[in-house]
């Protein structure tokens, strides 16, 4: 299968990209593996006509918004984020008339009706910056309660916070922290933005997924508690070797990254089905708001 998977992908002049929480095989095959802004960063600048994207609902959808040219094919169509649709476009409506003056940053974890009526998107790898860019003094941050806690704490500014959230990382706990650290003594913490204030407190590092990547390839350090999805794991100890890497929980798994498989990623090869595409007036609105994400220095 992985031999016909790369025949196809080069035939059908395909690229594909996998989120770090993909199976390990579907890792394996992929030409991109990595977080969702440096994946955000990929669709936007390749060149090539088809973009299979492994993933999750949302980050497929930004790729179809920033190359509405290109066919972006997601292999399998059930494989949605709870967390992006934890608030309706009516709920955003709601929360703009109560604070009219406040700027709007939503999580690129949301859906694309919420980016349009956004004014920025951000990604857990670059939430306070975005914020700190803005000229508003409030902000209203969707949808995830937990990222929006952690930017408050690294900015001056107010942040209005949805009280949406991530099950996987919303379910870790300060205790499990704890009986890690007493596992593995001389291991460093890294922890997702998306877990709740508690846990990030009890943490050494918080980091999106491509962040735990460059920080255990540059630390000294020879093991690591990774507080995140399961499927991290498999890719940081491919990367490093010679070092330890140990889940904070085995349960902290995301149900819908696990659906894609490489059966699916070859029939969405050979079938180009089913395609994400995006309304282009809700494609045009949520546009801006994730290109003004991506001019964001970080
Ligand atoms: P990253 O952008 O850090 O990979 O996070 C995406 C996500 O869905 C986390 O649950
Ligand atoms: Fe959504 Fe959480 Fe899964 Fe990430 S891990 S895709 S935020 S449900």
């Amino acid at each position: 299968m992985i031999e016909e998977i790369k025949a196809l992908k080069k035939e059908r002049r395909a690229t594909i990209l996998a989120h770090n929480y993909q199976l390990p095989e579907v890792q394996d095959v992929a030409d991109l593996v990595g977080d969702s802004l440096e994946l955000s960063r990929a669709a936007a600048r390749l060149d090539s006509e088809v973009i299979i994207f492994c993933g999750v609902d949302f980050m497929a959808e930004t790729a179809a918004i920033l190359s509405p040219h290109k066919c972006v094919v997601i292999p399998e169509k059930g494989a949605w984020c709870p967390m992006a649709h934890m608030i309706t476009p009516d709920q955003l409506a709601d929360l703009k008339a109560l604070n009219p003056g406040a700027a709007v940053v939503c999580y690129v974890n949301s859906t694309a009706e919420i980016k349009a009526k956004s004014d920025i998107c951000c990604t857990s790898a670059n939430g306070v910056q975005v914020v700190n860019s803005l000229a508003q003094e409030e902000v209203i941050f969707v949808p995830d309660r937990n990222l929006a806690a952690y930017v408050a704490r690294h900015t001056d500014k107010k942040i209005i916070p949805w009280n949406g959230y991530c099950y996987v990382h919303d379910h870790f706990t300060p205790a499990e922290v704890k009986a890690a650290r007493a596992l593995h003594p001389g291991a460093e913490v890294l922890v997702h933005p998306e877990c709740r204030p508690e846990v990030i407190d009890e943490a050494d590092f918080v980091y999106s997924t491509a962040g735990m990547g460059k920080h255990a390839l540059a630390s000294q350090a020879r093991e690591f508690i990774i507080g995140t999805e399961v499927g991290m794991i498999y890719r940081l100890r491919k990367e490093n070797p010679e070092k330890e890497f140990y889940p904070l929980s085995d349960n902290a798994v995301c149900q819908n990254m696990k659906k894609t498989n490489l059966e699916k990623v070859l029939k969405a090869l050979q079938t180009l089905e089913p395609r994400v595409t995006v309304p282009e007036e809700v494609a045009i609105k949520a546009r801006r708001a994730i290109e003004r994400m991506l001019a964001v220095k970080i």
